[in-house]
């Protein structure tokens, strides 16, 4: 097409995809760039607001690096990353949530009843349940990835103070699909705000905060694999996560519990002698 014009130039677009590439290709590129071109035009885009954009993308790419993952944390505060989740859950398991960008893997191994807080002080935390699937047996052998801040708002990975795997673990549960273990409460904290996503998040006047969670791969053969986390039914950003990560089966209470109902067979049932947090999160897995 030689006359291209505002009013075609879509239509143009979808003529120029082949009839040979992958059709689901075709269907996301036919579909991308006419919501683009739909936005320029709601819009009226202009030149310096097209050069911001690019700028922006431009500025995620300065700064990504093998720890620092702009682009996906754009797409979390965006809610793209949430709603991409939410499109694929599956109705009768636990629901998904953001995996974020402090993952890592080969976490040290944490046995059933481990501590994960080890000289970090903080309020106890006692989580346990049991890995089911959805008719509610017990899934033996499921294996648990888990991993939050310490007590000051950092991942091991921003902290130069940290072990590489302070506070991740990796729990393989038993025949009866339990898991359990104690760490210290996780707080609620600030995704990074020093590069392009913080210039957008305070051009559009919202805060950067997460409330306080506890993250979770669960993985078993035959399952789907579940990536999400849970979350104190009393924290102050439940209601305004800034990755749209809450679901209402990740809010737990956690029940405060004197010292004398610790359990035993723990790795701190000796010698324990304050009041702890105790939250039941039992995880349901969909068939593969
Ligand atoms: C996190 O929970 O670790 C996280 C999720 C999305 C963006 C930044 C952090
Ligand atoms: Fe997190």
């Amino acid at each position: 097409m030689r006359n291209v014009t505002k009013d075609n130039i879509t239509d143009v677009f979808m003529g120029y995809l082949s009839e040979d590439i992958d059709p689901r290709m075709g269907d996301i590129m036919g579909s991308l760039v006419k919501h683009l071109h739909a936005f320029a035009r709601e819009t009226n885009l202009t030149h310096d607001e097209w050069r911001m954009g690019i700028a922006f993308l431009e500025g995620c790419a300065a700064v990504e690096t093998e720890d620092r993952h702009e682009f996906v944390l754009a797409s979390d505060v965006l809610g793209l990353s949430s709603l991409v989740d939410m499109l694929h859950s599956t109705e009768e398991a636990t629901s998904s949530s953001v995996l974020g960008p402090f993952h890592v893997s080969g976490s040290p191994p944490l046995e059933v009843g481990g501590d994960m807080k080890r000289h970090y002080g903080g309020p106890i935390l006692l989580a346990e349940g049991v890995i089911k699937d959805v008719d509610g047996n017990p899934i033996a052998g499921a294996e648990l990835d888990i991993w939050q801040t310490a007590p000051n708002g950092l991942y091991a990975s921003q902290d130069n103070d940290q072990d590489t795997f302070s506070f991740h673990g990796l729990m393989t549960v038993g025949e009866d699909g339990k898991y359990a273990f104690t760490t210290v409460k996780p707080v609620e904290y600030t995704v990074p705000t020093d590069g392009p996503v913080g210039d957008i998040l305070r051009a559009c006047g919202r805060h950067p905060w997460r409330p306080s969670h506890l993250h979770f791969i669960v993985t078993a053969p035959g399952y789907k694999s579940l990536v999400t986390e849970i979350f104190p039914d009393d924290d102050p950003y439940l209601d305004q996560d800034t990755v749209f990560g809450v679901r209402d089966d990740l809010v737990m209470t956690y029940v405060q519990k004197p010292p004398s109902e610790f359990p035993e067979g723990m790795a701190l049932s000796k010698g324990i002698n304050e009041p702890f947090l105790h939250v039941k999160f039992d995880v349901i897995l969909a068939t593969a």
